[in-house]
């Protein structure tokens, strides 16, 4: 059984990527709660704290959102670089920067145990039905 880090309930994890999902920041919470420093995130896939039990429906569901330039909110189980993992409940935003560059900002917080929970099974049915 891996690790599952519980996040503090004013815990507050940050990160921005580009318009392909590159992240160019996070913040201390976020690289905290992964076990990154920020250097070794920067300018990497977001992908790098995917876990294998999140369905790819999810991320499809995420990614067509937020292009449609609307917000995503959902409960995203996240892997730790040290291979444990944590649940927050996520809101990804789109923006525009004024100089005109595009990309889309997360910020997550707790996720309850009883989110946890209903996700964890929900998100285990989604993967069977994938494979
Ligand atoms: C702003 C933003 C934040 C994201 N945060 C996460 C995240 O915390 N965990 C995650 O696995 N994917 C996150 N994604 C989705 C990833 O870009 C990617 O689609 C997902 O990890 C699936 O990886 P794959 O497409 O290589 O299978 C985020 C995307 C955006 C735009």
């Amino acid at each position: 059984m891996s690790k599952e880090i519980i996040l503090d309930d004013y815990a507050f994890l940050v990160s921005e990527t580009d318009e392909k999902g590159i992240i160019n920041f996070a913040n201390d919470d976020f690289c905290k709660i992964a076990g990154y420093e920020l250097e070794e995130l920067i300018r990497k896939n977001h992908n790098i704290v995917r876990h294998q039990d999140m369905p790819k429906a999810a991320f499809k569901d995420l990614w067509d959102t937020v292009k449609q330039g609307k917000v995503w909110t959902g409960y995203v189980k996240n892997a730790t670089k040290s291979g444990g993992f944590y649940w927050v409940y996520a809101t990804v935003y789109p923006f525009e920067s004024c100089d005109g560059s595009k990309g889309y900002l997360s910020c997550r917080r707790k996720a309850s145990l009883e989110e946890i929970q209903t996700h964890d099974t929900l998100y285990k049915e989604m993967i069977a039905k994938e494979k």
